[in-house]
């Protein structure tokens, strides 16, 4: 039934003396989420960023879609339909969500470069209809939204080409109440609901982890060192893992 979107094959990764990745293997399906935790420092972000095409691996390969793929840069993945949330959500805070979601790809009345302002506002309120995101005005400033409905624009931008294959989100819920959290975990649930694409998300909330992902990957110093389906661990589970790690670096 699942059809593999991206496998990671013995995948390295180095800064100088620092190995932050160490033949990591993993892979996704469509309609599937792989959950992503670890400490900081574990190399969860170097691993996205190496699907994102920002890092190139030092050893191992990506295979994309049963082909092996050199990602040579983020517009070269974004182009195979590798979309990723980052952090910073690269949201313009005074312009209104319907232009945020058009960023780069604005609407123009050809030959003229009148912005089809109309068709834009028409274009993301059907988008965010279609993944059930509830603002109340697509001419609200983004900046008046609250972070949960900012994350949740970003992710609709992310899926909104329609080419979108392989979704990435490194720590979404950072930060974020829990009702806020809600908001972004019942977005990815419903783009599972949709099943063409696939999802990994990394968080750190093991419970939402848990109950949103359909498996985890623990990920330790630059080795996935625990590979499980959701509903074969628990939070006593990966709490546990966790916290053995940290007592064997701290002695107690
Ligand atoms: N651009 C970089 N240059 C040097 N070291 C880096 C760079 N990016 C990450 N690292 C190091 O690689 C390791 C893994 O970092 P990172 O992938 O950000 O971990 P995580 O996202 O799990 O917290 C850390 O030791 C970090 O300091
Ligand atoms: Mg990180």
């Amino acid at each position: 039934m699942s059809e593999e979107v991206m496998r990671v094959e013995h995948v390295s990764k180095s800064f100088g003396p620092v190995q932050a990745l160490s033949d990591i293997n993993l892979s996704v399906s469509r309609g599937q989420i792989l959950g992503l935790i670890g400490d900081n420092g574990a190399g969860k972000s170097t691993l996205i960023k190496i699907l994102t095409g920002y890092h190139q691996p030092d050893g191992g390969r990506l295979v994309f879609e049963g082909q092996p793929v050199q990602l040579k840069s983020v517009t070269h993945a974004r182009s195979l339909g590798i979309e990723t949330v980052f952090q910073d959500l690269a949201m313009i805070n005074d312009l209104p969500v319907y232009l945020n979601l058009h960023l780069n790809k604005e609407l123009v009345h050809k030959p003229l470069p009148f912005l089809r302002r109309r068709e834009m506002k028409r274009r993301a309120r059907e988008a965010l209809d279609a993944i059930g995101i509830n603002i109340p005005s697509v001419t609200a400033e983004v900046g008046q939204l609250s972070g949960g409905q900012r994350q949740a624009i970003a992710v609709a931008r992310s899926v909104y080409s329609g080419n979108a294959k392989l979704l990435l989100l490194d720590e979404p819920l950072a930060a974020m109440g829990a009702k806020e959290g809600g908001l972004i975990l019942r977005l990815l649930a419903q783009l599972k609901q949709r099943g063409d694409i696939a999802i990994i998300l990394i968080a750190h909330n093991y419970s939402q982890v848990v109950d949103v992902c359909d498996r985890v990957n623990l990920l330790q110093h630059g080795e996935i060192t625990f590979d499980k389906a959701s509903k074969e661990t628990s939070v006593s589970e990966l709490l546990e893992l966790v916290h053995a790690e940290y007592r064997v670096n701290t002695g107690t």
